[in-house]
């Protein structure tokens, strides 16, 4: 559960945590050497600070426990919020393919930046390739190109890196939209 403090609150916790123990040590170590009776007659205030250390590190434990659980809750949820949107970015050709959403001059440009036309048919991006399968009749749509295209497959080469995230996003709609038509 440490662990999984923030830093302020680990150190927050830590503090009263030592002062606690180099409370103890004074008491139970350096004390007695001088005066050999201690606690003798400040019994009562001996207990009463030892009662205030107790109370402050349930408190210190009740209030940094606490802020940790809700800090590390919100400390997570951006780290998902983030992974949702990049999953969404990638999945996100079946909305785009659409069509109004579909930037074909992007899609185009990202079609012949990788040189599909070699290696495949595509009237609409003057495509003569006869390597891979002939797109006009495949008609695939947004996901398949881009799942493709970001993976390879068979004799084709994967893309990703080549092409950035949104080319492939835009070649994908792009070739979903010229080879249904
Ligand atoms: C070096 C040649 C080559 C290039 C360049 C190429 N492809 Fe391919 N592509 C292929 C081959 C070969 C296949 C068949 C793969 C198989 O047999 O599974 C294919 C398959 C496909 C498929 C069908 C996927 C499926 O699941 O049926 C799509 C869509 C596709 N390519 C799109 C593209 C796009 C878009 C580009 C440009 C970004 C591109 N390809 C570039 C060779 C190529």
């Amino acid at each position: 559960m440490i662990f999984a403090l923030s830093t302020g609150n680990k150190v927050g916790l830590g503090l009263v945590a030592l002062a606690w123990i180099v409370f103890s040590l004074i008491v139970s170590l350096v004390v007695p050497r001088y005066r050999p009776n201690f606690p003798g007659k400040n019994l009562p205030a001996f207990l009463a600070v030892c009662a205030l250390f107790f109370v402050s590190m349930l408190a210190a434990v009740a209030v940094f426990g606490k802020e940790s659980s809700e800090s590390s809750a919100a400390g997570e949820s951006p780290t998902q919020t983030q992974t949702g949107v990049t999953s969404t970015t990638s999945t996100a050709p079946p909305t785009t393919s659409g069509g109004a959403t579909v930037d074909l001059a992007a899609g185009k440009a990202a079609w012949d930046k990788a040189s599909c036309g070699g290696c495949h048919v595509l009237e609409a991006a003057n495509g003569q390739g006869k390597v891979g399968p002939n797109l006009d009749e495949l008609k695939p749509d947004a996901e398949t190109v881009q799942h493709q295209v970001e993976n390879g497959g068979g004799a084709m080469p994967p893309f990703k890196g080549i092409l950035s995230p949104e080319e492939i996003t835009a070649v994908s709609g792009y070739v979903a939209q010229e080879a249904a038509q």
